[in-house]
C-alpha cells in the first residue's frame, strides 16, 4: 500500500494513509439526487483561504498559550475582535465581557438545558420551530409547549395566554429569518415579549443563527443582544452560517450574572473554555474584517439564489403559497390542505429529489401541508431542476 509522506519544517515525517475510507461530512447526498431540504452551506462557500491565512498567523508565532486549557469564558482576543465586529453588524455596542465562546448554537442550547433545567420542566417554543433544537430539548426530557406564530413571528397574545397557566424556564425563539418559516419577529413584538419575560420571570433564548444574513437592503430589527441588561435574555450566535460549520464555534451574549453561571459550571471547570485552538485560529479572520467581507459575499449570493428559487416556484409549483424571504436560508411553502408533504417525501426518492416536510418542525404533529426548502446549497440550475422534480412528484400523486 502506498503512503503519503509529509515533511514539516522541522523534519518530522508524518505518515498518512493515501485515502480515508471513513466519512468526513455529516450528510451524504447521492450524486444524482437534489436535496433542497438540506440546511447546509455548500463546500464552495467555505472560505479555506481566509481560515488558512488566519490560522497560519498564530501557528507561525513563537507563542503557544492557545494549546493550554483556555479561560472559561473563551479566548479573550477572539471575544474582543468579535465584540468589535458585532458592534458594527448589529449597530449597537457589544462588549467582550458580555460574550461567552461556545462550540456553536447546538452546544449552547445543550449546555443551557443542563444548567437551567431539569427533566419535566416546561419550556416554550415557536410553532413551527427548528426541529433539531426540539431534539436537544427532548434529550433533556423537557415539557415543550408550542406558541402560535404568524408572518410577524411569535404572537404575544398567544404567549400571554399560555403564561396564565405555565411557568416556563425559558422561551426558545428564532427571531430573525426563522428556521423553518423565514419570518422575522417585528420590533414591536420583541418589546412586548421582553415585557412578558420580565413580568413572568423567564429567560428569552434568542437563536440568532441568521441575524446577519439579510439579503435585501432592508435590515431586520436589532438582535436580542440589545436587551441583555434586562437579565432576561441570552442571545446565541454562530460562525456556522457566516463562516463555516466545521469550526464548531459560536457565542452567547448575555449579562455577566448569567454568563457567570456558565463560566462556573463543572464542564468549564474541568475542561476550561471551549475550543481555544479554533478560537485562536479565527482571531485574525475576525480582527482583519475577513468575516465581514465573507458575510457581504454571502448576502449578495443568497439574494440571487432567493430570486432563482422564487422564479422556479412561480413557474413549476404555482399551487404553493409563501412569503418571500429577505434573508436566512429557507422558503416555507404552504400547499392545499389535502397535500400531505410527508407522504409526498416517501415518493420523492423515485424522482431523485428531497425536501423537509413541515410536520418535522411541529411540536403538535401539525403543519402536514407545509414544506421547507433551502436556497443556499445548490447552484441556480439545480434549484430550478429540483423544484421541477418536486412538481413532477406532486403531479404523480
Ligand atoms: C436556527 C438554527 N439554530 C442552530 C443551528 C445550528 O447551529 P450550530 O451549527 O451553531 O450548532 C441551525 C443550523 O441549521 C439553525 O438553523
Amino acid at each position: 500500500m502506498m503512503f503519503l509522506r509529509i515533511e514539516f519544517r522541522w523534519h518530522i515525517p508524518i505518515i498518512l494513509p493515501p485515502m480515508n475510507p471513513l466519512p468526513v461530512v455529516q450528510t451524504q447526498i447521492p450524486p444524482d439526487v437534489i436535496d433542497l431540504g438540506l440546511g447546509n452551506p455548500p463546500l464552495s462557500l467555505l472560505p479555506l483561504d481566509l481560515i488558512h491565512t488566519s490560522a497560519q498567523k498564530i501557528l507561525s508565532q513563537n507563542e503557544n498559550s492557545f494549546l493550554q486549557y483556555g479561560t472559561e469564558q473563551g479566548d479573550g482576543y477572539l471575544r474582543a475582535a468579535l465584540a468589535d465586529s458585532l458592534s458594527k453588524g448589529y449597530e449597537f455596542s457589544v462588549h467582550a465581557e458580555n460574550l461567552f465562546i461556545t462550540a456553536g448554537i447546538s452546544n449552547a442550547l445543550d449546555l443551557l438545558c443542563s444548567l437551567f433545567t431539569k427533566a419535566g420542566d416546561t419550556i416554550l417554543v415557536e410553532e413551527p420551530s427548528y426541529f433539531l433544537a426540539l431534539r436537544i430539548f427532548a434529550d433533556h426530557h423537557l415539557n415543550v409547549i408550542p406558541i402560535e406564530t404568524d408572518e410577524h413571528g411569535l404572537v404575544p397574545a398567544s404567549l400571554a395566554g399560555t403564561l396564565a397557566s405555565a411557568s416556563p424556564k425559558f422561551l426558545y425563539l428564532i427571531p430573525t429569518f426563522q428556521n423553518p418559516s423565514g419570518h422575522t419577529l417585528s420590533q414591536e413584538r420583541r418589546e412586548q415579549i421582553l415585557q412578558l419575560a420580565i413580568k413572568h420571570n423567564f429567560i428569552i433564548v434568542a437563536d440568532e443563527a441568521y441575524q446577519l444574513l439579510h439579503s435585501s437592503g432592508e435590515k431586520p430589527p436589532k438582535s436580542f443582544g440589545a436587551y441583555i441588561d434586562s437579565q432576561r435574555v441570552i442571545a446565541l450566535g454562530s460562525f456556522s452560517k457566516i463562516l463555516a460549520p466545521g469550526l464548531r464555534l459560536g457565542w452567547m451574549q448575555a449579562h455577566a450574572n448569567i454568563l457567570n453561571r456558565f463560566a462556573n459550571s463543572g464542564l468549564m471547570d474541568s475542561g476550561g473554555g471551549l475550543n481555544p485552538f479554533t478560537s485562536a485560529a479565527l482571531r485574525g479572520a475576525v480582527a482583519s474584517g475577513g468575516l465581514e467581507a465573507n458575510i457581504g459575499k454571502l448576502r449578495l449570493r443568497y439574494a440571487n439564489q432567493i430570486a432563482v428559487m422564487d422564479e422556479a416556484l412561480h413557474r413549476h409549483l404555482p399551487q404553493a403559497k409563501y412569503i418571500l424571504p429577505h434573508g436566512g436560508y429557507f422558503f416555507w411553502l404552504e400547499f392545499p390542505e389535502a397535500v400531505d408533504v410527508s407522504e409526498l417525501r416517501k415518493r420523492a426518492s423515485n424522482f431523485k429529489v428531497d425536501f423537509r416536510p413541515g410536520a418535522l418542525f411541529s411540536s403538535k404533529s401539525e403543519m402536514k401541508n407545509f414544506m421547507r426548502l433551502c436556497f443556499v446549497y445548490y447552484e441556480a440550475e439545480q434549484i430550478e431542476e429540483g423544484v421541477k422534480r418536486i412538481a413532477v412528484c406532486l403531479n404523480s400523486m
